[in-house]
């Protein structure tokens, strides 16, 4: 069986022949984006050099880059999970041509890497052009239509519309008409059965989209506009991951050398063997994908936080968590024990991952710590909330917001946790709760005045809690707040028992 890691060269090496330089992956936190958290796409980087605005380090240019697809218009975090092979972090390889080589060299090469040296059956093969638009004035991709025909034949070429085959970075941004190969991994009988045609892009497990080949011709303005560019250039994106199943002869990503070695670890952490309960797997998937990606957005610099990057980190993280906590019954710590195997499987790929992994492991594992005693406490308040209800009835609308707001708990995880002991949850009373609590925010205006220090050598407070409930202690600073006419006073202490959620 290939190796992932052989494959991943062996892209790179075959556009190495073909003139492209290779270029090492930029780390996955966008840094000169403001309209990205993350990387979403291999051709985030070269934005400027697309839209003619940067002149490129060479014409021709490949790569590994990492991804991570958890906020805006590429957005899978939800999906994760509940199925087979959609990944929030997933690594994209591809080949780039500014200004140079167009649609005439990049198909057939296409081709002839899936074909010729990754073996890949021909016959299991699809593509897909673009159908044109009118609203945007872009035709039918006649001429990527002419060069599948070489290969393919008739029903192995479908049309596609703009939402399939017209790919956009963003709202704005440079775009063009793409052309998607498509594998089908299903037995013959199944074949027989049902032609592949039907199923692509309809979300079959086995019949998957392995590369994307954009021909980036315009500018999508903030008019909406589509503005033609001067040059034309080929941006391409495969998902290895995807790769890596079809050559290794997989039903799944999470059974290739990628995923399958964090299953391992995680099941002999936890106990637990993958493929034997539906429950079980799917908690699993969850788990793995979301501290890989967590692994690697906290290696480039992404720690867990209330702000931007970080706060994407900590809710991909916290979702794992709550897998675990609501379908595994873990409530200690667990999944920073995946960071070692993660660094095996990567680290001599991606070298951050190595020099970063012990903090990545630590920070992983103060944000379990932290949010599992949170999920702790809200269960004894779900606990109390329910003790006098009646079965069968809904758990009040109001009950299930104070678990979202003070305690973390999204309605879903209410709703599974109430489902579990027969209850339902009032969605509509939560809706209707959380738009008061929105309105309350916009019409609160808080008055606050400057700090007044009392004594300015302190620079932190002592915390004397779980091992003291009381202490005497001195005001260090102070300040007024006046809100819907009532002056309250915020006070910080020199040393304190109060833990502050
Ligand atoms: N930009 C395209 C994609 O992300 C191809 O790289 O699918």
């Amino acid at each position: 069986m290939a190796k992932s890691q052989d494959i991943r060269n062996q892209f790179l090496h075959f556009f190495k022949e073909k003139g492209h330089n290779i270029v090492p992956a930029v780390p996955i936190v966008a840094k000169d984006n403001p309209s990205l958290l993350f990387v979403n796409a291999g051709m985030n980087p070269f934005t400027s050099v697309l839209l003619g605005e940067e002149t490129p380090s060479a014409p021709r240019l490949a790569n590994a880059q990492p991804c991570l697809r958890v906020t805006g218009k590429h957005n899978d975090l939800e999906v994760v999970g509940h199925d087979t092979y959609h990944h929030t972090f997933f690594e994209m390889l591809g080949n780039w041509s500014f200004g140079d080589y167009f649609k005439e060299k990049a198909i057939p090469w296409a081709w002839e890497l899936l074909v010729e040296v990754y073996k890949l059956p021909a016959n299991r093969l699809y593509a897909t052009v673009f159908q044109g638009n009118r609203e945007d004035d872009v035709p039918l991709d006649a001429e990527s239509l002419a060069l599948w025909q070489h290969h393919l034949p008739d029903d192995h070429i479908i049309h596609g519309d703009k939402e399939a085959n017209f790919w956009e970075m963003g709202k704005t941004g440079p775009c063009g008409p793409c052309t998607e190969m498509h594998i089908d991994l299903r037995s013959d009988k199944e074949r027989s059965l049902v032609p592949a045609q039907n199923l692509i892009n309809k979300g079959h497990p086995q019949v998957i989209e392995l590369w994307n080949l954009v021909f980036i011709a315009y500018q999508r303005r903030q008019d909406q506009c589509l503005v033609p560019l001067k040059d034309r250039h080929v941006d391409t994106g495969m998902g290895f991951e995807r790769l890596v199943m079809a050559l290794q002869g997989k039903h799944s990503t999470y059974a290739t050398d990628l995923l399958r070695p964090l299953l391992e670890v995680l099941g002999a952490r936890i106990g637990k063997t993958y493929g034997k309960d539906a429950t079980t797997d799917l908690a699993m998937r969850v788990i793995v994908d979301h501290v890989r990606a967590a692994t690697f957005a906290i290696a480039d610099g992404a720690r867990p936080s209330t702000q931007k990057a970080g706060y994407v980190v900590r809710r991909i993280l916290r979702r794992a968590i709550r897998y675990g906590f609501t379908h595994l019954n873990l409530k200690k710590p667990f999944i920073h024990d995946i960071v070692p195997i993660l660094v095996e499987v990567y680290g001599s790929v991606y070298r951050r991952l190595a020099q970063h992994a012990s903090s990545v492991q630590q920070a992983i594992e103060q944000e379990e710590i932290g949010f599992l005693r949170t999920l702790a406490s809200g269960l004894k308040r779900f606990y109390t909330m329910t003790s006098q209800l009646p079965p069968d009835a809904p758990i009040k609308g109001t009950y299930v917001f104070e678990l979202y707001d003070t305690y973390g708990f999204p309605p879903d995880l209410t709703s599974t946790i109430a489902s579990e002991k027969g209850y339902t949850i009032d969605q509509k009373g939560f809706d209707v709760a959380m738009l008061q609590q929105k309105t309350r925010g916009k019409q609160t205006t808080h008055d606050i005045g400057d700090w007044h220090i009392v004594k300015s050598d302190l620079k932190h407070s002592l915390f004397v809690g779980y091992d003291e409930y009381e202490a005497t202690a001195q005001v260090v600073k102070y300040r007024t707040v006046k809100r819907q006419g009532h002056t309250i006073y915020q006070v910080v202490l020199d040393q304190t028992p109060f833990y502050p959620e």
